[in-house]
């Protein structure tokens, strides 16, 4: 699940560790009034177990800890490897500055001298949470652009595939629902993501829910969270999936297998963009796009009585077919040389080829699993095969019996001789297979008429700072002090933010 962070600021997981009891105890008490969970210490050794499983934001430490086990400088080394990263704060005795400039130059974030004053302290732990929570949004944002590039790797040059991606291109900006059709395999999730990443939704979360994988009650409580007490259970208030995707786009792969129950309440999500979470009684606003795709026959689900012809319609708004691959062959060595060059070999860091006869082959199989299947395909002919190249012998015996006549070995033939290179088919051709094929070959259409800016980081997040304080400022008609109140900031870095001064 995508979340922009693994807390919200102002509550988060904190470990205290010092040898003297009465610090331990007095921090302990303000943080935990502080609203934050805080699990306290008094030995490094437990601590340094402790690190894995709490798996804290925050880690402050004493940095001696009584004369045997663990201390102070372990633990910050572990916190500090941990993925994602705990900040660290350590406590030193006072005058004893050179130890906390060494913590320093292993990663702590912060110092404290004993003896200190707890506001103060409070206010040392809430700059290093919000250090965290700036870290933590921007491996999320990094991570967003990552996905995002990926997805200009959808490949096709197929006038079945130039329709999809035309149709990517009008219907990604707007915020109507959308219901991908396809079989098993045709490439339904990665469409999802391109009309998240290609729409003004894009630095919101995507969350794609698997409505097949989960029983009922679970996917109800997940999609629409639950209140403590609502069932036996649930033990805690609950945010649901929708909450979480608030800005971004819901991604419901399997829909044809929702519950009744669950197709009940999302009908009520798409009329009125309203959920309601499990044991409430009040319902609250949503903002999320919801992006729907199946591979099973909804109007044949509706005769059976299995799923709700209203909610059909209002899925089906604007719905989009994917083919099949065999209606797509001529596809087929450009999503091979895709595979090859683009994610395979980097992974093994072997760079494989293939033979002509082997592509021939893999473009005359009938492939029920679709693209998914290909691509498993030639991942087991890469494990398998002796050295870089791929040759027929390194398929499932189906797909060699399907060979072609024009890739059968004549008695006494040469054996496959020609390997192939893959080349990037965002560059150029991948397979020079028949003429005719060659000269129709374009470069894949997906990247260049699906395209976005690439900018230095901080210009891109300066940008978002921006366009976030902007709708702050919308939602409190222009009034700055309510602005920072809400933003937890100070009126002077509001503005400072507003006249476009980093202070990250
Ligand atoms: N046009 C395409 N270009 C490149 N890769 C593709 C394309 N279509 C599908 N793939 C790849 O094939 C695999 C399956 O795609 P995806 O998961 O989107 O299919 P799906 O329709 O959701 O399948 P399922 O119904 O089995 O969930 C993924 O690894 C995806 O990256
Ligand atoms: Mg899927």
């Amino acid at each position: 699940m995508v979340v922009a962070s693994t807390y919200k600021l102002g509550m988060a997981k904190i470990l205290v560790i010092d040898d003297e009891v009465t610090i331990v105890q007095m921090v302990t008490d303000a943080l935990r009034s502080d609203g934050h969970e805080v699990h306290p210490f008094t030995s490094g050794n437990a601590a340094f177990d402790a690190l894995d499983e709490h798996h804290p934001d925050l880690l402050i430490t004493d940095l001696h800890l009584g004369r045997d086990g663990k201390q102070g400088l372990d633990l910050l080394r572990k916190a500090r490897a941990l993925a994602p990263p705990a900040v660290v704060m350590v406590v030193t005795a006072f005058g004893s500055v050179e130890t906390a400039v060494e913590a320093m130059k292993q990663g702590a974030y912060d110092y404290v001298e004993k003896p200190f004053k707890l506001d103060a302290f409070r206010h040392s732990v809430q700059r290093a949470l919000s250090y965290n929570h700036a870290v933590a949004e921007n491996h999320y944002l990094k991570r967003q652009l990552r996905e995002k590039y990926q997805f200009s790797r959808i490949v096709g040059t197929s006038p079945q595939m130039q329709a999809v991606f035309k149709w990517i291109e009008r219907v990604a900006p707007t915020d109507s629902t959308v219901l991908i059709l396809g079989e098993s395999g045709t490439g339904k999730e990665l469409v999802a993501r391109a009309l998240h990443f290609n729409s003004a939704r894009q630095y919101a979360p995507f969350i794609p829910v698997n409505c097949a994988a989960l029983p009922e009650n679970l996917l109800e409580s997940e999609l629409f969270g639950h209140r403590r007490g609502a069932f036996a259970g649930a033990l805690s208030d609950k945010r649901g999936l929708f909450q979480e995707a608030e800005g971004g786009t819901i991604f419901l792969d399997e829909v044809g297998s929702m519950p009744d129950a669950v197709q009940s309440r999302l009908l009520r999500v798409l009329q009125d963009h309203e959920v309601r979470r499990v044991g409430d009684s009040a319902p609250g606003h949503v903002n999320v796009r919801v992006v729907a795709a199946t591979h099973e026959s909804l109007e044949r689900k509706i005769k059976e009585g299995k799923f709700r012809e209203d909610l059909f319609y209002r899925l089906n708004v604007l719905p989009i077919q994917l083919p099949s691959l065999r209606e797509r062959r001529e596809d087929i060595p450009l999503l091979i040389a895709n595979f090859l060059r683009n994610k395979i070999s980097p992974r093994s860091g072997q760079a494989f080829r293939i033979t002509r006869r082997a592509v021939e082959t893999l473009g005359a199989y009938d492939w029920p699993g679709n693209v998914r299947e290909l691509e498993n395909i030639l991942e087991r002919a890469c494990t398998l095969c002796e050295d870089d190249f791929i040759r027929m012998a390194d398929f499932p015996k189906a797909i060699q019996e399907g060979a072609p006549a024009s890739a059968r070995l004549q008695p006494g033939g040469r054996d496959e001789t020609t390997f192939l290179i893959p080349e990037d088919p965002a560059d150029g051709t991948p397979y020079p297979l028949t003429p005719g094929q060659q000269a129709k070959a374009q470069p894949a259409a997906a990247g260049s008429s699906l395209p976005f800016k690439i900018e230095p980081l901080k210009d891109f997040l300066r940008e978002q700072e921006h366009n976030y304080l902007n709708r702050v400022l919308a939602h409190t008609a222009g009034n700055k002090e309510k602005a920072a109140e809400l933003l937890d900031i100070s009126l002077a870095t509001l503005y400072r933010k507003l006249s476009g001064e980093t202070t990250t």
